[in-house]
């Protein structure tokens, strides 16, 4: 089965089952959109209004600013995967609740399994700490992190400063660029790490 259908089945499978309580008050569900043969995947928090209209993830200025960002290095939103750790839009933007993310999360991982980028983008500290809760965004932006989970193969991580944080604000927005622009020399670095089986 192809990348591209294994996720619409995912998709269509949680559309149904997902048990998160945001469900009852946002307008739809918004999935994960992007290239299923990425090889970076982008995390962000949870849909805001203009994704919970178009039911596409980072459609709002966030998204137009990620975009900007992208650009900067030679990629578009076509050559990557962008998704979120909650999939319902949270009342008034308010942070998503640690049961909404809980109610998400398999959801994500199925995503993540089936796209196994070599690189996982953190956008804010919601998806970093989802995934490293003892870390501070202040303290570790901008670094890859190398880690072995379980329940993904993935095993590089970079957290950056959620754009919509960033946006407004002059100095974090110069250094979400700076942090942004790292990303070909990381993948480039990965890219040139012998695996396993190449090592021995
Ligand atoms: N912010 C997010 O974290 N996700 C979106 O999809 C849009 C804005």
């Amino acid at each position: 089965m192809s990348k591209a259908l294994e996720l619409k089945k995912i998709h269509e499978h949680w559309f149904t089952n997902c048990k998160c309580e945001l469900r009852k008050t946002a307008i739809q569900p918004v999935p994960g959109d992007g290239n299923p043969e990425a090889k970076i995947v982008f995390i962000g928090e949870a849909p805001g209004k203009s994704e919970d209209a178009q039911g596409i993830p980072f459609v709002g200025a966030a998204g137009k600013f990620l975009a900007e960002m992208l650009e900067a290095i030679h990629l578009k939103r076509e050559d990557i995967y962008i998704t979120n750790i909650v999939k319902y839009r949270p009342p008034n933007n308010r942070d998503p609740l640690p049961e909404e993310k809980d109610a998400c999360r398999e959801w994500l991982l199925e995503e993540l399994n089936c796209i196994n980028p070599l690189l996982i983008v953190f956008l804010g500290r919601h998806s970093m700490n989802d995934f490293f809760p003892l870390e501070t965004i202040s303290n570790v932006h901008g670094k890859l992190l190398i880690k072995k989970f379980n329940k993904i193969n993935t095993k590089h991580f970079l957290p950056l400063y959620h754009p919509a944080a960033a946006l407004y604000n002059g100095s974090m927005r110069e250094t979400l660029m700076q942090d942004f622009k790292k990303i070909p020399k990381i993948l480039e670095k990965i890219n040139n790490t012998p695996t396993r089986s190449e090592i021995f």
